[in-house]
C-alpha cells in the first residue's frame, strides 16, 4: 500500500515510535492532545521516568502528578490521566479496544481511536483536523466543514476495507499523522513526495491548498440594551442578579432594559429604569461584547438618589461583576468610545 510504504521509508523518529506497551502509547497521545510534537518529545521520557506503569501513575498523589506535568499546560489533562489510572487499576487493566479506553475519563473517540489502533492494531482511524485535510484533498471533497466531517471520517475509515492497511491499522494512523504534519500542510502542501500524488483529486485539479472548504460562519446577531448605574448618598452602586437561565445566568449586573435585537430610544429605555424620577444622563459611548453567536452592545446611564430602591442591593465588590459589567462601569467613569471586548473573532 502506497501510504504504508512511503510511511516506513520516512516517518518521523519519535519518541514514542515502536512503542507496544498500551500505557506508553496511551501517554503519547494524551500529551499529544493540545501539546506539539517537538514539546511532547522533551517531555515524554521524564515523566515515564518517574511514572514508568499505569500502577505507578495511579498509586501517585495528584501533586505529584501535576508536579511533572507543570509546563505541558492544560492541567484538565493530567486530572484525566491521573483519574483514569486508577480507574484502570481498579477495573484490573487496560480497556482492550476503542469502546473501553472511550468510557475513561480524558479519552475522546480521537485518543481512544489513536491508542485502540497503536496499541491493539484495531481497524480505527483516528480522525482529527490533520486526517479531515488529507482526505478532503484526496477525495476531493467540496463540501464545507464542519458539515463533511462524517463523510470524511467515513472515507478514512474506508481505508481498513483494504488487507494490507486493516493489518497494520497502528502504522496507517500514525502514516496519515505523518502526511498530515510533514507534507499535507493546511497552507502550502508539498505534493511532489506525496504518496498518494497520483491519485489525489486535489492535487490533479490544482486545488489542494483551498481544501477543505469552511462554512463561512454566521454573522453574529446583535443585541442591544441600556443599563442604568445608580450611586445612593453613600456612593454605593446598585445592582440585582440576573435570573438563573439564559446569558450570565445568575451574575450580578446593573439594572437595565432587556437586551433584544432592535436598538433602545433612551426615553422608551427609562421604562426600565430603577428609579424613574431620577435625572438620569447617559454617558458617552458603547460597550460592544462579543459572544459565541451573539454581539452585545450596551450603553449606560448614571444617576443619584437618596437610597437605593428595593430589589436593589449595593455592589459588594467591582470584582463580582462579569466583564462585561466592569466595562460598563468604565463608561462612567469617562472612559468614552467603543470598547471591544469578549470573544475574538476568528
Ligand atoms: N499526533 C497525535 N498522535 C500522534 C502520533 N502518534 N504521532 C505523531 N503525531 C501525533
Amino acid at each position: 500500500m502506497l501510504l504504508l510504504d512511503w510511511y516506513r521509508r520516512a516517518r518521523r523518529a519519535l519518541p514514542w515510535r515502536g512503542e507496544t506497551d498500551p500505557y506508553r502509547i496511551w501517554l503519547s497521545e494524551v500529551m499529544l492532545q493540545q501539546t506539539t510534537v517537538a514539546a511532547v518529545g522533551q517531555r515524554y521520557h521524564r515523566f515515564l521516568a518517574r511514572f514508568p506503569d499505569l500502577a505507578a501513575l495511579a498509586a501517585a498523589p495528584w501533586e505529584e502528578v501535576a508536579a511533572e506535568w507543570a509546563g505541558l499546560g492544560y492541567y484538565a489533562r493530567a486530572r484525566h490521566l491521573h483519574a483514569a489510572a486508577r480507574a484502570m487499576v481498579a477495573a484490573g487493566g487496560f480497556p482492550r479496544d476503542a469502546a473501553g479506553l472511550c468510557a475513561l475519563p480524558g479519552i475522546g473517540p480521537y485518543t481512544a481511536a489513536a491508542v485502540a489502533a497503536i496499541a491493539f492494531g484495531e481497524p480505527v482511524v483516528p480522525v482529527d483536523a490533520n486526517v479531515e485535510r488529507v482526505m478532503a484533498r484526496l477525495f476531493g471533497i467540496d463540501r464545507p466543514l464542519p458539515g463533511a466531517r462524517r463523510l470524511l471520517a467515513a472515507l478514512a475509515q474506508g481505508f481498513m476495507d483494504q488487507p494490507a492497511a486493516r493489518a497494520a491499522a497502528g502504522d496507517f494512523a500514525q502514516a496519515l499523522f505523518d502526511l498530515g504534519a510533514g507534507l499535507c500542510t493546511p497552507r502550502a502542501p508539498d505534493c511532489a513526495p506525496c504518496p498518494w500524488h497520483d491519485f489525489c483529486i486535489a492535487r490533479r485539479s490544482g486545488r489542494a491548498a483551498e481544501l477543505p472548504l469552511r462554512q463561512e460562519k454566521r454573522p453574529r446577531s446583535r443585541l442591544f440594551g441600556i443599563h442604568f448605574l445608580l450611586r445612593d448618598a453613600a456612593g454605593r452602586i446598585g445592582v440585582r442578579q440576573r435570573p438563573p437561565a439564559g446569558l450570565f445566568g445568575g451574575m450580578w449586573e446593573l439594572p437595565g432594559t432587556p437586551w433584544r435585537a432592535a436598538p433602545w430610544a433612551e426615553a422608551e429605555a427609562l421604562a426600565h429604569a430603577p428609579v424613574s424620577a431620577a435625572p438620569w444622563q447617559p454617558a458617552a459611548g458603547e460597550v460592544v461584547h462579543l459572544l459565541t453567536h451573539r454581539e452585545l452592545r450596551l450603553r449606560l446611564m448614571v444617576a443619584e438618589a437618596p437610597a437605593l430602591p428595593p430589589g436593589l442591593s449595593p455592589l459588594p465588590a467591582a470584582a463580582a461583576l462579569p466583564s462585561l459589567m466592569r466595562r460598563l462601569l468604565a463608561l462612567a467613569e469617562g472612559e468614552a468610545g467603543s470598547v471591544r471586548s469578549g470573544k475574538r473573532r476568528h
